[in-house]
Parts: C-alpha cells; sequence; structure tokens
C-alpha cells in the first residue's frame, strides 16, 4: 500500500527546506504530491526532483528569463525582427537601452538574458505595473512569499471557490492604497490578478478600478519563482521609472538603444478606456511621440518604434527606413 510524508518529513528526507517542498509540490514536480486540507502530504517512495536552478548554474548556461505579466502587444512576434537590430560586433557598439514603455517587457527581457548593456532604463505610466518592476527589484523573497500562499490556496479550489477567492483579491487590489509599506501586498495582488484573470488583460474603468473578470485556467502558476529570483537579479542594473515615456530623454544618447512600443490607437471613443490605463492613446498624442522621436533622434541614438503587429520603424541606424 502507497504511504505518504508530510511535508516537512519529505523536507527532512531531501535536505531542503519545507518551503522549498511546498514550491515543488504546486509546480507539479513530485509525482503523486497532493493537497489534503491545507497541506501537502507526499508519497514516501518520491524521487527527490533535480533542482532547474542547480543544473543551470553547474552546467553555466544563460539564464532564460521571461515576462513575470502577461501584457497586451507584449507577445514577443516581433522580437526576431528586433533582434537583428540589437547591437553586434559589426555595429557602432551600444553600451545603454532604453525601453520607455515597458508594459511586461518582452523585449527586455530578452536582452537582458543575452546582451550585456552597461546602462538600462525602464519605464511605464502604468504605477501598479512598475511597482511590480520595483518589487521584484527590491523585495522578491516576500513577494514570492505572498504569490506561494496565493498558489497554494486558490489551486486546490473548485470553481466557485477560486471566483470566491479572485474577486475577494480583486476588491483588495482596488481598495488597499499603493504606498511604500503596501507595495509587496499590491504586487502580489497585481500578479495574481494577471495569472487568473481573463486573459492576462490590464483593463480599469473610469475611476481607475481594474474590472476584468476571472480567467478559466486550470493550473495557472501564480508564482514562478525561479524567474522571479533571475529577474531580481538582472533588474538590480536597471534604472525603473514610473511616469511619463518623455522622462528618458535625459538618459538618451548617442550610445542608447531606444525601443518604443506605444498602446495602439483606440479604436472608438469607448475602447480608450479599455487598456492600461485611464488615458487614450489618442492621435493628439501620437503626434507627441513623433515630436519626442524627433528630439531624441537627434542624440544619435539608434530608435526602434513598433507601428503594430508586423511593423518597426526605425531612425538612426545606416538604410533607416
Ligand atoms: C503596447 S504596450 C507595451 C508592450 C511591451 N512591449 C511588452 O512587451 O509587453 C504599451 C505600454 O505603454 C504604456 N504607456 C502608455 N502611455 C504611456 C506614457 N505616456 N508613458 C509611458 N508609458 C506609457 C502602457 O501602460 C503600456 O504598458
Amino acid at each position: 500500500m502507497l504511504s505518504f510524508i508530510s511535508a516537512k518529513e519529505a523536507a527532512e528526507k531531501w535536505n531542503i527546506s519545507q518551503r522549498r517542498v511546498a514550491i515543488l509540490c504546486s509546480e507539479n514536480r513530485i509525482v503523486g504530491a497532493m493537497m489534503v486540507g491545507n497541506m501537502w502530504i507526499i508519497p514516501g517512495n518520491a524521487e527527490k526532483p533535480i533542482d532547474k536552478r542547480t543544473v543551470r548554474r553547474e552546467k553555466g548556461h544563460p539564464v532564460t528569463i521571461k515576462p513575470f505579466v502577461k501584457w497586451v502587444g507584449g507577445k514577443g512576434q516581433l522580437i526576431d525582427e528586433l533582434e537583428k537590430m540589437l547591437p553586434s560586433t559589426g555595429e557602432k557598439v551600444l553600451t545603454k537601452y532604453c525601453e520607455p514603455m515597458v508594459g511586461g517587457g518582452a523585449l527586455l527581457f530578452n536582452v537582458l538574458s543575452k546582451y550585456n548593456f552597461t546602462e538600462l532604463y525602464i519605464s511605464d505610466i502604468n504605477p501598479e505595473l512598475i511597482n511590480a518592476y520595483n518589487v521584484i527589484k527590491r523585495n522578491v523573497a516576500e513577494l514570492i512569499a505572498r504569490l506561494m500562499e496565493m498558489q497554494m490556496v486558490f489551486l486546490p479550489m473548485d470553481e466557485n471557490g477560486r471566483k470566491f477567492y479572485y474577486y475577494s483579491i480583486r476588491d483588495k487590489f482596488n481598495s488597499v492604497e499603493l504606498t511604500e509599506a503596501t507595495s509587496a501586498e499590491k504586487a502580489a495582488y497585481f500578479i495574481f490578478l494577471n495569472k487568473t484573470c481573463f486573459n492576462g488583460l490590464y483593463r480599469v474603468n473610469r475611476k481607475g478600478q481594474f474590472n476584468v473578470p476571472m480567467g478559466a485556467y486550470k493550473n495557472p502558476t501564480i508564482c514562478d519563482e525561479e524567474n522571479l529570483l533571475n529577474i531580481s537579479k538582472v533588474l538590480q542594473n536597471v534604472t525603473i521609472v514610473c511616469g511619463d515615456y518623455s522622462l528618458s530623454k535625459e538618459f538618451i544618447d548617442k550610445n542608447t538603444f531606444v525601443y518604443l512600443d506605444p498602446p495602439y490607437r483606440p479604436i472608438s471613443e469607448t475602447s480608450a478606456f479599455t487598456s492600461y490605463n485611464a488615458d487614450a492613446f489618442d492621435d493628439e498624442q501620437q503626434i507627441r511621440l513623433a515630436h519626442f522621436i524627433d528630439t531624441i533622434n537627434k542624440t544619435g541614438a539608434k530608435i526602434v518604434l513598433r507601428k503594430d503587429n508586423k511593423e518597426l520603424k526605425t531612425y538612426g541606424f545606416t538604410n533607416a527606413s
């Protein structure tokens, strides 16, 4: 007959922490582990899973970093095209990277996995998103603990339980004010909602309240501990700013690669309020952005503007389009 041991016993047997055992269970990496009440039980004959982090370090593989949230426009369809424009040995060496409308950072994380820029600058107008970047940079341990707890409560629930939990977190996210003291709590709510809401959308109403319904994921990974730890490491070298893209002007010079990925123009009056924040990126904003590009183009920076899902426009490159 199959016998089970507790997470504490497995931790002692494998010489790892009890928290690590819980993480491995919730990532489905221990065959046969199950949650009973609020405790994990593990088959007595289960093998200790290979720690991916150790293998990677031992073999000296480059770190693979993925965006920590899904983000509209951040699917990375153009990453291959963009990569061709990044500094290569033949071109003048660019030492600085600037992404003033970073969103989920599809290109940023690709860059951080592969290239050695000496100075990096990212910004976004969305305060909750930038708070999450800052918390991952400065307080990743608390963030992981909070996300892990939410994951362990949410995943074993049935649909009604999950709905109740999701909407209670959404209410807390909308009612707790973002301050220094609540930053880790809010970042955890933000990531939880992103991983469990419909299509990973970030949509707010006119009052700025997040109003996306729950999504229908069977087994969402709410806490990807390894990825968050890797992101935290690489963000140590990145300046993170909450605010308008134009603030990046001071950072940009002739040694800078700039990637601009603005929100798409709203299709209708009301759709302006259905994405990232309550401000529309309308025609007036498009004109302001064009002026900004003119200004930074004078510095000699290499600039790439994503016009839509298929087209990139470059400035400052040889044979610029
Ligand atoms: C198309 S998304 C960027 C997607 C990103 N490339 C990714 O990989 O996820 C556009 C981003 O611009 C941000 N944004 C909108 N207006 C802005 C402004 N005035 N200054 C800085 N960021 C802005 C939005 O919050 C949103 O995250």
